[in-house]
C-alpha cells in the first residue's frame, strides 16, 4: 500500500461544499452568500447580515423588522440564567463563562427531550434557536465585563439597534454614531469565514446528529485558542508589551530571535493579506480620530510595516480589531467573546447547512505506532 498523503492541520483540504461564504485568497476577497463583505460592512446592519447568512438573501424591510422584533424581545438574560452566571467566579475567563452559559441555555432548551435525535431539532426550531442565541449573547458578554469590574447589570433597551444596544449594555451610555458604525462593521467582518477551526468544529459535532447548542459550545472551545479567535486578545498584550512606536524594532528583534509568533499576523488561507483588514482599518482610523489617539495609529503602522518588511506576513482581522475594541472601552478579556457574538451567525448558518445535507465527518489516520505484538502469556480462547 502506498504511503498515505497526510495533510497535517487539513491544510489545503476541501472537506465539503458550502453556500454560506467564499474565501478567495487569489483575489483576496470574501463573499457572504455572494455579496462582498466590504459592501455589506459599509451598507448593512449586523441584523441584516445575520438574516443573509441564515436565509441566503438580504431581508426585505418587513423581514428585517420581524427579525429585529424577535431579537429585541430576546435580549434580556432570564433570571434563572442570571443566577448561574452570578455563581461563577468573576476570575473565570470570559470565554469559559460564555461557553458555560451557552451550554446551560442548551440544557434548558432541550430539558425533557430524552431522545437525542429530537433534541437536534427541526430546521425551524434551529433557526429560532440561532436567533435567540444571537439576541442574548450581547447581554451575556456585556454583563461579563461589568461583573469583572463589580458593576451592576445594565438591562437592554428595545429602542436601540443591535450594535448601539450592545455598547449601551456594556458602558451605560448612548454611544457616538462613529463608535456604533465601527462596532457594527466589526461584527459583520467577524460573522463568517467558511471552514475556520471553530466553524469546522461545529460542523463535526453537528455531523453526529448532535444538537445546535453542543455545536456552538464546541466552536467556542475552538475559538478560545490564540491561533484562532484568541489572537485579538493577544494583539493588545503585544501593544502593551511594545508600549510605543519607537520600541517596535528592538521588540521585534527580540521576539523573532525567540521564534515567537506575532498574534494578529498571518493566516492559513490568505497569504497576501486578509480581505477584511482594509475595512476594519477604516473603522480603526475613525476611532483613532474620534478618541484623538494618534499614538495607537503610530504603533499600529510601525509594527505592521516592520513585520511585513521582515517576514512578508500580513495582518489578519484580529490586528485592527484589537486596538479598535480597546479604544471603544472593551476589556482585552472581552475581545474574543465579542468574536463569539459575531460568529454565532456564521456558526449557526453552517450548523443548519450541515443538518440539511449531512454526512458524518470522520477522517482517516495513518498509524505509526508499534507493530502488532501480544500480551505475554496470553493464550487465545480454545
Ligand atoms: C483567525 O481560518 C480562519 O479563517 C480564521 C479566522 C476566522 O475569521 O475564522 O480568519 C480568524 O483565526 C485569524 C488568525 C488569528 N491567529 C493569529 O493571529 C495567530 C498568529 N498567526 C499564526 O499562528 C499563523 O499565521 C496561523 C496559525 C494563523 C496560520 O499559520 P499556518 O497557515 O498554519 O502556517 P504556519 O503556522 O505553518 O506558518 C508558516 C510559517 C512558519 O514559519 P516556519 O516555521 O516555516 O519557519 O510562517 C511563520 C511560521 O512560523 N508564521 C509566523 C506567523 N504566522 C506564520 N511567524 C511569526 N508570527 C506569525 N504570526
Amino acid at each position: 500500500m502506498s504511503e498515505p498523503d497526510i495533510k497535517k492541520g487539513l491544510a489545503g483540504v476541501y472537506a465539503d461544499v458550502t453556500a454560506v461564504s467564499k474565501v478567495n485568497p487569489e483575489t483576496n476577497s470574501l463573499l457572504y452568500r455572494g455579496y462582498p463583505v466590504q459592501e455589506l460592512a459599509g451598507t448593512q446592519s449586523f441584523e441584516a447580515v445575520a438574516y443573509l447568512l441564515w436565509h441566503g438573501e438580504l431581508p426585505t424591510g418587513d423581514q428585517l423588522a420581524e427579525l429585529r422584533a424577535v431579537e429585541r424581545a430576546n435580549r434580556a438574560i432570564p433570571a434563572d440564567v442570571r443566577e448561574f452566571i452570578d455563581a461563577m467566579p468573576t476570575s473565570a475567563h470570559p470565554m469559559d463563562e460564555v461557553r458555560t452559559v451557552v451550554s446551560l441555555l442548551g440544557g434548558f432548551e432541550t430539558a425533557g427531550i430524552d431522545n437525542v435525535l429530537d433534541a437536534a431539532g427541526t430546521p425551524a426550531e434551529n433557526l429560532d434557536r440561532s436567533v435567540r442565541l444571537f439576541a442574548i449573547l450581547p447581554a451575556i458578554v456585556a454583563y461579563g465585563q461589568r461583573r469583572r469590574h463589580g458593576l451592576e447589570i445594565i438591562e437592554p433597551r428595545e429602542d436601540l439597534d443591535y450594535a448601539a444596544n450592545f455598547l449601551w449594555m456594556t458602558f451605560g451610555e448612548e454611544p457616538a454614531p462613529v463608535v456604533v458604525d465601527a462596532f457594527n462593521r466589526s461584527m459583520i467582518l467577524y460573522a463568517e469565514h467558511s471552514f475556520n477551526a471553530s466553524t469546522f468544529t461545529a460542523r463535526v459535532i453537528t455531523s453526529t446528529l448532535s444538537d445546535l447548542y453542543s455545536g456552538v459550545v464546541g466552536a467556542i472551545g475552538a475559538l478560545k485558542g490564540p491561533l484562532h479567535g484568541g489572537a485579538n486578545e493577544a494583539v493588545l498584550h503585544i501593544f502593551t508589551e511594545i508600549g510605543s512606536a519607537e520600541n517596535v524594532v528592538p521588540w521585534l528583534d527580540e521576539v523573532l530571535a525567540a521564534k515567537r509568533k506575532i498574534m494578529g499576523f498571518g493566516h492559513r488561507v490568505y497569504k497576501r493579506g486578509d480581505s477584511r483588514v482594509p475595512t476594519m482599518k477604516l473603522a480603526l482610523d475613525a476611532l483613532v480620530d474620534h478618541y484623538d489617539r494618534p499614538d495607537v495609529a503610530a504603533l499600529y503602522d510601525a509594527l505592521e510595516s516592520e513585520f511585513v518588511s521582515r517576514k512578508g506576513i500580513y495582518p489578519n482581522l484580529d490586528y485592527p480589531s484589537g486596538p479598535a475594541y480597546s479604544l471603544m472601552g472593551f476589556d482585552t478579556l472581552t475581545f474574543t467573546p465579542l468574536f463569539i457574538a459575531a460568529r454565532i451567525t456564521g456558526w449557526t448558518a453552517h450548523i443548519m447547512e450541515q443538518q440539511a445535507s449531512n454526512a458524518l465527518i470522520r477522517p482517516l489516520s495513518a498509524y505509526d505506532g508499534p507493530d502488532e505484538r501480544h500480551v505475554e502469556g496470553y493464550e487465545p480462547d480454545a
